[in-house]
C-alpha cells in the first residue's frame, strides 16, 4: 500500500508506544464508564460474542472492545499515512460504512484514529495539512442493544471536548445485512460514497445466515457504493476462522493475511498486563475488489 512510511512510523508511536497498543483518554474514559454503567452478570457465549442485553453488552465490552478496536486501527494506519487519506482529510470528512457494528467498534476506532494522525501530522510540524475533520458513519446491526451503544459511545466521544474531530452524521441501520445494502446505497446517493467499508468479527453469523457466496456477494454491492478512487475495504476476523477468512477473501480476490498485535489488556479482572493476539485481516483498495474499477453509486 502506497503510504509515507515517516508518519506511519509516529502514528504507531502514539497509539502503540514501544509497540504496546495502548487506549487513549477518551476512547478509555468511554470504555471505563460503559463498564461501570452496564450491569455485570453471567452471560452464554454467544451473548457474550452478540450481545442483545445490557449484561451481554457488558460481557462484550469486557472481553471484546478494545481487542476488536486495536486490531481495526493496527489494520488502517498505512491507509492513514496514505495520499488517499491526505485527500479525505483535506475534503474536511470521512465516511464510514460499519456492517455488524455491535457498540459502533471500527466506527470509534477510525474517529479515533484520525485524532492520532493529526495529532502525528502536527508532531511532524506538518500543521497546515492537520485542520479539523468530521466523521460520518452509517453502523449496521440487527441488535437493537448494539446500536444504541454504539450511537450512545459515538456521541459521547465528542463530548471529549479537546479532539480535533467531531463525529457529526450518525446513521442507524437496523436492517440485516445482506438485505441493508439498499439503505447503505441510498445513504450513499444522497452524500458521499464511503471512505471505509468495514466488517469486524461478522463472518460467522453471515455466513450462517446467508451462505460465504451470499455474503461475499453483499460485500460486492457494499463496495460499489464506496470510493473506487482511494476507499478502502477492511475485513477483520479471529484466527480459529482463517480457512473462512481466506475462503470469503478468495471469492472478493483480495489477499487475506494474520497479523500480531501487542496490547495493554483492559478486561476487569486483568488489568495492567499486556497480551499478544493473532487476528486475520483483509485490507484491500475498493477499486481491486473482484474488478471493480471505479466508484459507481447507482
Ligand atoms: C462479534 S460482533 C462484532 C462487533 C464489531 N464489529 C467488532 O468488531 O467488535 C458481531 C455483530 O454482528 C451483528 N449481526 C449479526 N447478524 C447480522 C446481520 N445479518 N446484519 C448486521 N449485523 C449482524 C451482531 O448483532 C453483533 O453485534
Amino acid at each position: 500500500m502506497e503510504h509515507d512510511p515517516s508518519l506511519a512510523a509516529v502514528i504507531r508511536e502514539i497509539a502503540a508506544p514501544n509497540a504496546v497498543w495502548t487506549m487513549q483518554e477518551t476512547p478509555l474514559r468511554l470504555l471505563e464508564e460503559a463498564l461501570r454503567r452496564l450491569p455485570k452478570a453471567e452471560v452464554s457465549d454467544e451473548e457474550r460474542r452478540y450481545p442483545t442485553t445490557p449484561q451481554g453488552m457488558r460481557a462484550f465490552m469486557d472481553g471484546f472492545f478494545a481487542r476488536h478496536f486495536f486490531q481495526t486501527q493496527d489494520s488502517l494506519v498505512e491507509y492513514f499515512a496514505s495520499p488517499a487519506f491526505e485527500a479525505v482529510a483535506r475534503r474536511g470528512y470521512i465516511h464510514v460504512a460499519d456492517v455488524g457494528s455491535g457498540p459502533s467498534v471500527a466506527s470509534l476506532a477510525i474517529a479515533d484514529l484520525v485524532c492520532t494522525t493529526i495529532a502525528a501530522i502536527r508532531q511532524m510540524g506538518r500543521i497546515r495539512s492537520a485542520g479539523r475533520m468530521a466523521v460520518h458513519v452509517a453502523l449496521n446491526d440487527t441488535s437493537e442493544i448494539c446500536l444504541a451503544e454504539g450511537r450512545s459511545l459515538l456521541k459521547r466521544y465528542n463530548r471529549g471536548g479537546n479532539e480535533p474531530i467531531s463525529i457529526r452524521r450518525i446513521i442507524p441501520i437496523s436492517t440485516p445485512f445482506s438485505n441493508s445494502i439498499t439503505q447503505f446505497r441510498r445513504i450513499a446517493g444522497m452524500t458521499e460514497p464511503y471512505d471505509l467499508c468495514c466488517l469486524g468479527y461478522v463472518m460467522i453469523p453471515l455466513s450462517e445466515q446467508v451462505g460465504a457466496q451470499a455474503f461475499a456477494d453483499g460485500i460486492h454491492q457494499l463496495v460499489q457504493a464506496g470510493h473506487g478512487n482511494g476507499g478502502r475495504l477492511l475485513l477483520i476476523q479471529d484466527r480459529f476462522h482463517e480457512n473462512l477468512h481466506r475462503q470469503i477473501c478468495h471469492r472478493l480476490g483480495t489477499s487475506a493475511e494474520t497479523a500480531d498485535l501487542k496490547q495493554r489488556v483492559y478486561d476487569s479482572e486483568n488489568q495492567n498486563s499486556e497480551h499478544t493476539y493473532t487476528y486475520c485481516r483483509s485490507r484491500s483498495p475498493l477499486s481491486k475488489v473482484s474488478g471493480l474499477t471505479h466508484s459507481a453509486v447507482a
